[in-house]
This record gives C-alpha cells, structure tokens and sequence, in this order.
C-alpha cells in the first residue's frame, strides 16, 4: 500500500524524457494498460538496475493504473527486481527436472563461490543469487542464467570459472 509518506516522496520522483517516450511509445501495441505493465517495467528496469517505489508510482500514472496493482504485477513477476541487485543476476534452476539431474549441488557450489545465500547480492554488488522455476531447458540440466545467457548440464567443478567470467 501507498502511505501518504511514500505518495509525497514519489510525487517529486520524474522518469527521464527518454523512459516517459518509450512507454508512451508502447501505448499503440497493447489496449489494456496492464498489458503494458511489463513491458515499461522492463523499460525502466533496463536502465535503473531495478523498481523503487517512486518508479512505480511514476510509471502508474503514465499508464493510469493504480499504483497498488502495477506494484503486484512487478512483484509477481519474477523478472522484475523490487530490490536493488548485483550487476549479474544468476538465476538457477530448481525445479523438478534440474532437482533430479543435481540443481542442489548447483546451488551450494554457487553459494560457496560467491560466499551469500539465495537471495541475497554478493558485497561488491557483482552477483545476485536466486532461485527460478523451469527456465524450459529441462533436457539439458542443470541450467542456470547469467544475465541473458543460459548455461546448461552444469557441475559444481564448473561453477567458479562461469562465475569468472563475470567478475
Ligand atoms: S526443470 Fe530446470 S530447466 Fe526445466
């Protein structure tokens, strides 16, 4: 919920000129504002790393929805981040296919490298950690992804030099 606190500190908030245009811009592909929730999430997300409240309460009034509703949808949808988050997000695989194929030994090698738990950022803001369901990858598990890039039949000897990269 929006308390008026909130409301005052996100009324001052202003999206750049270029993200206001771009969701604007989406407004001739979909009818129904909800549709455009996502995509003008992502629009911002893209640039500012993550949602904050002012964003979304900018973002609402652009596509005239209620604040409260877009800030379920954000939260909802996994690929949207409420939290600020590291510069790489891995996101692994838990689900039933991955869990068979050894996602466990995944996890603690990931958690062991990069010295957090899921969910959590690494202290330098490098990496984020968090669980996902079936990345539709199932065949080739485990699978994780870095960023926009699927990594598939994972072993935990493979995990620091993936994690290498990245640094
Ligand atoms: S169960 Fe892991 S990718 Fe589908």
């Amino acid at each position: 919920m929006f308390q008026k606190k909130i409301k005052e500190i996100c009324t001052k908030f202003q999206l750049t000129d270029t993200e206001i245009v771009e969701i604007e811009n989406q407004k001739k592909y979909y009818e129904h504002p909800r549709a455009i929730a996502i995509e003008a999430l992502k629009i911002v997300q893209k640039k500012r790393g993550w949602i904050s409240d002012p964003v979304i309460y900018a973002i609402s009034k652009i596509i005239n929805i209620n604040p409260s509703e877009l800030d379920g949808i954000a939260t909802f949808y996994s690929q949207i981040f409420r939290k600020p988050v590291g510069r790489n997000v891995i996101r692994y695989c838990d689900s039933s296919v991955c869990y068979v194929n050894g996602y466990k030994l995944i996890k603690i090698a990931l958690e062991k490298c990069l010295k957090i738990k899921i969910g959590q950022t690494t202290k330098d803001y490098k990496f984020t950690l968090l669980p996902v369901c079936c990345l539709g990858n199932c065949d080739q598990g485990p699978t994780m992804m870095i960023n926009e890039k699927t990594y598939s039949k994972l072993t935990p000897e493979s995990i620091p030099y993936l994690l290498e990269l990245y640094k």
